[in-house]
């Protein structure tokens, strides 16, 4: 089974950006570590990240139109675009991954437009929540 790993605005900065709250993986980093995870579950994983919103929804309506299920850190745009979340709903299987615990830091960060259409949510489990989604997408396809 193939499995997206989409990215979104700042997370290419992982490694450099607050790494008291984002550690100091790199988005490289991590990439190649959910690819080798991938291989062990029996997952083809491709990991995207991009700044852009339109790239974040083109890839978002690819993985509609091709059945492929998406983990997604939407990072910022988690709090406020529904351009967003009206892409996500046309995903099959998305689960929704933040790095930081969101409900433990500013209070704009806890209101997700995303979670109510992803079939679950991993916050503040640092690198390792990718991985936790990467195996419930595994055990549950
Ligand atoms: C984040 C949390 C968001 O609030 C923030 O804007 C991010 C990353 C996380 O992974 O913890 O960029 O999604």
């Amino acid at each position: 089974m193939r499995v997206l790993v989409l990215n979104g605005v700042n997370l290419g900065r992982l490694g450099k950006r607050q790494p008291e709250v984002y550690g100091a993986t790199t988005h490289e980093q991590l990439a190649q570590r959910l690819v080798v995870i991938g291989q062990d579950l029996g997952l083809q994983v491709e990991v995207r990240q991009t700044d852009s919103e339109a790239e974040m929804v083109g890839w978002l309506h690819e993985a509609a139109d091709r059945e492929v299920p998406v983990v997604l850190n939407p990072a910022a745009w988690t709090h406020y675009s529904i351009a967003l979340a009206d892409a996500v709903v046309q995903v099959p299987r998305v689960v929704e991954v933040h790095i930081s615990n969101v409900h433990a830091r500013e209070g704009f960060r806890r209101h997700s437009v995303i979670s109510p259409y992803a079939e679950g949510v991993i916050a503040g489990l640092g690198l390792g929540g990718y991985e936790l989604a990467l195996r419930h997408l595994a055990v549950t396809s």
